[in-house]
Order: C-alpha cells, then structure tokens, then sequence
C-alpha cells in the first residue's frame, strides 16, 4: 500500500514529541496503519533540539506544508487561533486531512472547519486537544456511542492539577510551581489560559459538543481559574474531608445544560481526588453505562503526541474521524451560572465577639440555605479576627450570591467571603 505522507507544522513540545514517536515507533505504527507513514515535511522557524532532523525535508514557511503536494496529513502544532486557522483552512482547501492538538482553535472556530472539512471530503481528527494523552474523545464518540450522556466532568488541564497538588503536598509557592510546569512543557504559551481556566474551557466546551450533540459554544461556559486559592483554603477543605481540584463539569438537567469551569471541593473519597500532578480525570455518566472514569497524563510531549499519532493512524487506516459525535446538533440551553444548584465552601473572617455566627446563619436560613459543616478557629493571641469556615448544601448559586452580599456588608465581617464550588459528584 501506498505510504500516507505527513507534513508537520509547529515544533515545540508536542511537535517535537508527534515527529520522534513517528520516528520511534515508525515499524509498529506501520504494522498498524497497515502502510508506512512517512514525515515528509516539518514547518517550523526552528530546529528542536531533542528531534535528529538531518534526513527532513525542514522550512519555515507553514504554508508551504500546507500546499505540499505530496502530503496527505497537516499536522497542526503551532497553537493560537488565527494563524493556526488559516493553516488549517489552507490545508483542507488543498485536499489534505488535517489532525490538530489546538483546542482554542476548535472550541473557537471548530464549525467553520468542520463545515469546510466536510465540503472537501477530508477529516479533522482533534483527540489530542483534550486531556492530552487520555483517549477521551474516542471513549465519548465511538465506545460510548449507545449512551445518553448525563455528566462528563473532572480535571482537563495538567498545569493546574499540577500546580493544586505541589502547593499542597509540599507547601511550594504558586508562581514556583508554575515557572516548573513552564519548563516541562505543560502550560500554555500564555499560562494565564491554564491558571485562568480558559484552556479547560476550551476542552469543557468541545467534550460537551460530542457527549451531548450541541454547538460548540465557548462564550457560554463559565470560567474560573486557581489563582486565588490560598494554602489556608487547601488546609480547611482537608480538615473537612475535601480535596480541591480544578474541574470542568458539564451536565445535562431538564433545564438545560451546565458548562462550568471553576475550582471546586470533592470528597477525598473519590476517585478525581486522588489524581494529582499533570495527571488528568474525566468522569462520564452515560444512562446505560452509568459511571466511567477516564485517567492518564493530561499534557508533555509523549502523551500528547500519542493521541495526535493515534488520529493519524485512524486516517491512515482509512477511517473518516468524524467532526463531531451528532449528525445533527440540538441547540439546548447552556444554564447561566446564577441558574446552576450545587453546594458551597465559604470561608469568612470575623470579629471574635459574640453573636457573629448567629448573623450570619440567621442570613442564611432566612433564605433557606442549610449549612452542612461548620469550623471556627480559636483566634491567635494578638488577633481580633477569626477564619470561619462553612460548607453549605446545594442550592442555587443566585441565592448564594445574595446570601454573600448580606454577609459582606455586615460590619462585623472583614473583607470579601471566598466562595468555592463543591461537588460531590455521586
Ligand atoms: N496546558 C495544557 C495543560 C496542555 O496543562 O493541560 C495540554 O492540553
């Protein structure tokens, strides 16, 4: 059988890593496509130091592989939303099937390639832009595929997984620990897209497309980052029996859809809670197959690589990777985020004198929310002001957000209330 021929755009961390498991593994991944695959071009403005590129066909112009008359796969690598889409929207108007590890790119512009796709008869494989090296779109879009599904949720960037577990394992200062996940190649080139939740948005939004066959609507998913988790919040949710992590979660209710990225309090039982470092987790709830939990790394260059290599093989193989899992979409509403219910850790600082916590529980029952837990620390020696910490049952966040801003102005509270989500995910 004919060779499939590659041209690789982008060599940094996964461009590297996608160009040294074609090398590496170039006689199984045969065995597997059933025909060789061949790197027949690499775009990119520099050499990368960990790939022997003394036998390819190296330029610098991304265009050229686009328009590459021997290629039959681009390989997008080069990240960002406008350059990359030209190349993309380049290379499928030449006829060449493209594979992609770009999930702004699709959770932002990914109806106008898939539309543009579709005309020229080519394929648009992306299973490596979401929870890297974790097969979770296949696991969605084909194993799952008899299945209402009802949640996917869990932890979908690395970086910040990465950064939550150092801070609280070793007491490592954040900005420490992100200049590291820098060095490993896991953040974003802006790493405010990792510790600002936008990347896991950017996944939230796409998983959501193929699990429940809506439009991809980025603007519409609700977005949190890490940045303002303080070790003391870590401490209080461990005394509470609760770890933090940074979650994606969507689900699909009668009212709508939720689509929400924010960090958030889960039971240290769970199985999402015990995924630490740049690993990544995504739960799926389907109605015949009831609870699955996918894991594996979520960024660096090999788990990545690994899927963007897989999505070539398929292509190889023959397999049209379909754009999304629905052959037509349904426009359900995305719930706004003052319509979401889910439960609440506050933790508040008050003067230590008497009858402050009954203001405050006052507050919240005249609104009927319900306090599941509650600590109040001694206060230190020399201070007038004490951390309250409680965790409050499910109810709707509009309620809560009143319920805060009546805590807020009592002159016996110092400061904002911080407010992080908890989900118990059962
Ligand atoms: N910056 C991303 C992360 C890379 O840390 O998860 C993988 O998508």
């Amino acid at each position: 059988m004919k060779p499939v021929k590659v041209g690789i755009c982008g060599f940094g961390t996964v461009g590297g890593g996608t160009f040294n498991v074609l090398v590496e593994n170039a006689a199984e991944i045969a065995r597997r496509a059933g025909r060789e695959i061949i790197i027949e071009q690499v775009g990119a403005r520099r050499e990368n130091p960990a790939c022997d590129t003394r036998n390819t066909n190296m330029t610098a112009d991304i265009f050229e592989v686009a328009r590459n008359p021997e290629i039959d796969i681009v390989v997008e690598l080069i990240g960002g939303y406008d350059v990359a889409k030209e190349l993309v929207l380049e290379a499928i108007k030449n006829g060449k099937h493209v594979v992609t590890a770009n999930k702004a790119l699709i959770a932002v512009h990914g109806a106008e390639i898939f539309a543009a796709a579709k005309e020229a008869g080519v394929s648009v494989g992306y299973e490596a832009g979401v929870a890297g090296g974790i097969p979770v779109i296949k696991a969605i879009r084909e194993g799952l595929a008899a299945n209402k599904i009802e949640r996917v949720a869990g932890i979908i960037n690395g970086t910040g997984n990465f950064i939550l577990t150092e801070m609280r394992d070793k007491g490592r200062d954040f900005n420490d620990v992100l200049a590291e996940a820098q060095a490993l190649g896991y953040a974003e080139a802006d790493p405010t897209f990792d510790v600002e939740g936008i990347d896991a948005a950017h996944k939230l939004t796409i998983l959501s497309s193929i699990a429940y066959g809506i439009p991809l609507q980025f603007d519409n998913c609700f977005t949190e980052g890490i940045s303002k988790i303080t070790r003391e919040d870590v401490q209080y949710a461990e005394e509470l029996g609760y770890r933090i992590k940074h979650l994606g979660v969507s689900a699909r209710s009668e009212k709508g859809i939720d689509l929400r990225v924010h960090p958030t309090l889960i039971p240290e039982t769970n199985m999402i809670a015990k995924v630490d470092g740049v690993m990544n987790a995504v739960a799926v709830k389907g109605s015949a197959v009831k609870d699955t939990l996918f894991c594996g790394p979520g960024a660096g260059a090999g788990p990545t690589a690994s899927a963007v290599v897989a999505d070539i093989i398929d292509i190889a193989r023959e397999i049209q990777v379909e754009a999304l899992s629905f052959d037509s979409l349904e426009d359900l509403k995305v719930l706004p985020i003052d319509e979401i219910e889910t439960g609440y850790y506050l933790r508040m600082e008050a003067l230590d004198k008497a009858g402050v916590l009954a203001t405050v529980a006052t507050i919240l029952s005249n609104k009927g929310i319900s306090i599941e837990a509650l600590i109040q620390k001694e206060p230190k020696d020399d201070e007038i002001l004490v951390p309250i910490i409680m965790l409050i049952h499910k109810v709707q966040e509009k309620i809560m957000n009143e319920a805060i801003a009546e805590i807020e102005a009592l002159a016996e509270i110092n400061g904002a209330v911080t407010r992080i989500r908890v989900e118990e995910l059962n």
